[in-house]
Formats: structure tokens, sequence, C-alpha cells
């Protein structure tokens, strides 16, 4: 049946234009005050304002009416940067950070992905399964609807594919939502390898032909760092992933500048995520291209680490996205509100750019722009409905607050 929501206060946004992404060099998306927004078989059929909305019994006599009472509505969330299949938290490690140690110093104590690594692999599937379902279950409720998932605490043959098993299970169990898959055997060395030639060689190479030829993933990743992987495994990692017609985003300039920026965006690197150590040529060189910029503010946050430079990004034309990083070690919140407000407040973005980032962009980095990520006719009918808000500032504002209490996806409210 159809179903159209009425008395929005404020509709935020809508891509009228149809652009498959946003960038300062396009006019901002659109908001619509005092509206309305149809809905049939979970796609968006058609918005505007009140009063063009002619309300006569005949034309709608097989309609849901759903009076949102003033509430503003805005796309859902499209979260492109996750770790959620991670099995067990490391509470402990929050301690020693609060101690004072850095994200380094504990990785470099036993702690960091390997330590998550080792109690990953005592998992069952479907411990992990379990685990993993109320993740997603929780990210829905924060008004994430479209998400990608790496893998990248396995790091063995076994694990890894576990992981990934994981994440398939979860696309075939949750169809109403985007789940995009990606392979981060290169997230670090294993201890059960001598080095990273050997462990490169033994596990990860010899994975991207078999989980490509299964259909388990959609991305190849690394997390290009000192101490983890360099360039050349990179542009190593690019080649095979395009071999195996898979695309590639990174993790790079987390800490240091190895210089990937420039060797990924010229191999067409769909996202390139972290970004906190950028220089200006960097951010020249993402600007000049179709290569999103992902940051995660939450994992600054989470690290006392510097805020990626997202403000210049946005300022010379770069396309930007926001994601959670959500993970046990760096970055343990799934709130895309809270990421809001960081970006606002730390990155000084103003909220309707937050919004875009949140939104529209990251269904661009996803191949999804398409699908999902703005209020647009024919896209799927995601959306948050935020009662008693009035405008978007309020959403950053409330910081912390239990701002997301609707979310539909298809149009059907997720409870
Ligand atoms: O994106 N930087 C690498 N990977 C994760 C953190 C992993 C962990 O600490 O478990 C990140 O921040
Ligand atoms: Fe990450």
């Amino acid at each position: 049946m159809k179903k159209i929501f009425t008395n929005i206060g404020v509709l935020y946004g809508v891509n009228e234009e149809k652009l498959p992404y946003w960038t300062i060099n396009h006019k901002p998306l659109q908001h619509i005050k005092n509206a309305f927004l149809s809905v049939g078989t979970g796609f968006i059929q058609d918005y505007g304002e009140m009063r063009d909305l002619n309300l006569t019994l005949d034309k709608f006599s097989n309609v849901e009416l759903i009076d949102c009472q003033n509430a503003i509505i805005i796309p859902g969330f499209v979260d492109s940067h996750t770790h959620l299949v991670y099995g067990i938290p490391r509470v402990e490690e929050f301690l020693l950070k609060i101690q004072g140690k850095s994200y380094e110093e504990i990785a470099a104590s036993g702690g960091g992905i390997l330590n998550s690594a080792e109690k990953l692999s005592a998992l069952s599937f479907d411990t992990l399964y379990n685990m993993s379902e109320k993740n997603l279950k929780q990210a829905l409720a924060h008004g994430t609807t479209s998400i990608e998932i790496k893998s990248g605490y396995g790091l063995s043959i076994e694990s890894e594919l576990k992981i990934l098993r994981v994440i398939h299970t979860l696309k075939q169990n949750f169809k109403h939502i985007h789940i995009k898959s990606t392979f981060l055997g290169a997230h670090a060395v294993p201890k059960a390898h001598p080095n990273k030639e050997a462990y490169l060689n033994e596990v990860v190479f010899p994975l991207i032909p078999k989980i490509a030829k299964e259909g388990l993933v959609d991305y190849v990743d690394a997390f290009i760092e000192k101490n983890y992987f360099d360039t050349k495994d990179m542009i190593d990692l690019i080649s095979l992933a395009h071999q195996h017609n898979l695309k590639t985003r990174f993790h790079v300039n987390q800490f240091h500048d190895l210089g990937a920026i420039a060797l990924a965006v010229e191999r067409n690197a769909v996202s390139l995520d972290h970004l906190e150590v950028l220089t200006p040529e960097d951010i020249e060189i993402l600007a000049q291209s179709k290569t999103v910029a992902t940051l995660l503010p939450a994992c600054s946050f989470f690290t006392r680490l510097p805020y990626g430079p997202a403000r210049e990004i946005i300022d010379h034309g770069g396309i930007l996205s926001l994601a959670t990083d959500y993970n046990p070690g760096s970055a343990p919140s799934l709130n895309m509100a809270f990421v809001m407000t960081l970006a606002c407040i730390q990155m000084k973005l103003m909220p309707e750019e937050a919004l875009t980032a949140l939104t529209l962009n990251p269904a661009f980095s996803l191949g999804l722009s398409n699908k999902v990520g703005s209020i647009e006719r024919g896209k799927e009918a995601n959306f948050i409905v935020l009662e008693n808000f009035n405008t978007l500032s309020d959403l950053p504002y409330f910081a912390g607050n239990q701002i997301v209490k609707r979310v539909f996806i298809r149009g059907v409210e997720n409870i």
C-alpha cells in the first residue's frame, strides 16, 4: 500500500538534480519546509510542499497517511567504513588508553589488531555471526541503512574466510539493506608468519581469487602504515584486485604519510580513508579526482589524535565522506549522529555539509548513489524521522542524546 508522510517540518537531503555525489562545486542539496513524502513498494514516489499535495479522498482511497506532526526527515545514514565483524571488544585496552598509553604503544605491547585476531580465531562461526548481527542491528537503530563491513581480524585463511562468510550471511539475512563486503586481509602481519612478505604470499594474495570467485567480496583494502603494509604492497593488491574485477579502498595516512594518496588515486581507488595526516598536495590530488576522501572523526576522538582536514577537502572541491570506522580498538561507536557532532565541532563542517558526507557521498563510494543516500524519486525509501526537532542543526547540537528513534527502511519502520 502507498504511504504518504505528511506535515514534515523540514524534509532534508532532497537531491532535485540527481547528483551522484556532492562537492562544493555543486549547489547544496535542497530542503523543503512543510513537506510531504510519498512511498510505494519501498521506493520514494514523490515529495513536495504540503500545499501541493492535493488531498482528495477519491484520489487517495488506498493510502496510509502518516502525520509527522512537524518532525524533520533526513535520508538514512550510509556508513562506508566499519569493522563490524570483530568478535570480542577490547575494553582492557581502553583502560590502558585512559592511563595515557598511545594506540601504537598498546599495539606494540600485544594489544591492537593482533589481540582481536587471536580472540576471534577461538570463536565458532555461529558465535561470531550472533555477535555481528547484534552490532548490525545496533547500527540500524542508529539510523544506518546501508553499510560497508571489512574483514581483517582473521589474519589466516580460515579466520578471514569465517569473517567473510559471516558478512555474506548478514547480506542474506538483511536483504532490505545494502551491505558491502571488503577484504582487509592486509590489516596487520600475524605472529604465525615470519614476515610481511610471507603473510602476503601465503594468505592475502591467494585468498583474493578464491573470495572473488565465491562472490564473498566487493572491495579490497589494506592498512598502509609504518610497521604494517607499504605502498608497494598496495600497488600489488590493486593489480590483483583489478584482475578479479574488484575495486579498492584503503586505510592511508592515519599516522604517517607514505606517499600512498597519489599512487592510489592514479589507480582509481574508490575511497581513501582516515587521512589524518595530509599534505596540501594530497588535498589537491584528492580534489581533482573521483576518489572519495573518507574521514573518521570518532577514531580521532577515541585515540586522541588529530582530526583529518575535512574543511580543506571540501573547500578544494574533494568528495568528502564521514564514517564511524566502528572497531574494537580505535572507534567503538556505531553512532553516526555522534560522528556528525564531531564533524561539525571539531572539523567545522556546516550541518548540511556533514549530512551529505554521511549519506550521498558514502553511497557514491559504495557504488550505491543511484539507489540510496538522498531524497530522490525512485530511490529506496530509507529515512530517519526526528521528532521534536526544528532544524538539521538540532541533530549535531543535541550531542550524545538519544537522537535517532524512528528509522524507515524501504518505507517500513525498523523496530
Ligand atoms: O581503522 N587502522 C587500522 N584499523 C582500525 C583499527 C584497528 C584496531 O585497533 O583494532 C582503524 O582504525
Ligand atoms: Fe578502519
